[in-house]
């Protein structure tokens, strides 16, 4: 059974990642999880300056998943580069840096600052955070603009450059294609789905930020049909994730057609659920007799 995935130049050694923003800068989680077990790590969200995020409560749990609105908090670049990756030298998986800006010249800055870093395989661009009020999802609802950017950033680096899209538009594959014009070499869908939750004692949101980004087992067919419909509208990769909780709901993805799975909500439950899943995966392949995934991606009926 081979397991890999290519993806632009490079390859990853399984198909399951540790989707970005649920797993910190994934040091902190080094004495829970054995990374080298996963094909990728997509770190949190790195901007060019530091972010404080948004007001707090930031999180809650909903029937079947949480609604967050963290904002985009992080350390920067500078700092994710001199403290974060170094803690992550040992770590046999790929480092997929996912990056945002409120501009252009924002996301150019932050891949022109990580092109130095040996240590980074390659970028997700983030053009789909709900939660931020600029760059974000601003970027990835409108075909026109996730070209322009992809293009520049396509003439930053040769690195892999994978765009992560958003559930909360009319047409997802207008924007995979616009990518794909712009020179990715994948797309990742999805990032959250727009929600509220509302404390109707007090008469008002619960999250600071009023609406939020909703992940987990409560968006997992949203995600699935997603891929299954932008595999069929472009040629590049693409990651699924989604409320991938076991190797079962991975599967699903894969057989949408998914070169590839992150796994995001369910980390919080279970810390090494990625492993799990792996071996869900692996097991069914050696069941059904499967020995790649590309065979996996052409046996849906
Ligand atoms: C607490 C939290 C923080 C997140 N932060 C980021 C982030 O910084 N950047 C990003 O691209 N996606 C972020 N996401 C979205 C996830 O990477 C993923 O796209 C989404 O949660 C769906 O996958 P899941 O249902 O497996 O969690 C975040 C999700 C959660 C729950």
């Amino acid at each position: 059974m081979d397991l890999t995935v290519t993806i632009g130049k490079r390859s990853l050694k399984n198909p399951v990642g540790l989707a970005s923003g649920t797993f910190g800068y994934g040091g902190e989680y080094e004495s829970l999880v054995d990374l080298s077990a996963v094909g990728a790590l997509y770190t949190k969200t790195i901007t060019p300056a530091p972010r404080a995020g948004n007001e707090c409560p930031r999180i809650i749990e909903t029937p079947s998943g949480l609604l967050n609105s963290i904002g985009l908090a992080n350390v920067g670049v500078e700092v994710y580069i001199k403290e974060k990756l170094p803690a992550l030298k040992d770590a046999d998986c790929a480092i997929v840096a996912n990056i945002s800006g409120e501009t252009e010249d924002g996301f150019g800055s932050v891949i022109g600052s990580l092109e130095e870093c040996e240590r980074i395989w390659g970028y997700e661009v983030n053009v789909s955070c709900p939660n931020v009020s600029r760059g974000g999802i601003a970027f990835g609802t409108d075909p026109g603009v996730v070209e322009h950017l992809t293009s520049r950033l396509r003439r930053i680096t040769e690195k892999p450059l994978i765009v992560k899209l958003t559930p909360n538009v009319t047409d997802i594959c207008a924007i995979a294609r616009a990518a794909e014009a712009g020179g990715a070499d994948a797309v990742s869908c999805i990032n959250t789905v727009v929600g509220m939750v509302i404390d109707t004692e007090k008469k008002r949101p619960v999250l600071g930020s009023g609406t939020g980004g909703l992940s987990g087992p409560a968006i997992r067919p949203v995600g699935v049909a997603a891929v299954y419909r932008v595999k069929r509208a472009v040629s590049i990769p693409v990651i699924g994730l989604g409320g991938i909780m076991t190797g079962d709901d991975a599967l699903q993805y894969l057989l949408a057609g998914a070169a590839a799975v992150q796994i995001g909500t369910a980390t919080f439950v279970d810390p090494s659920a990625a492993i799990k899943v792996l071996q869900g995966i692996e097991s069914y392949c050696r069941r059904e007799g499967i020995k790649s995934i590309p065979e996996l991606n052409a046996l849906l009926e």
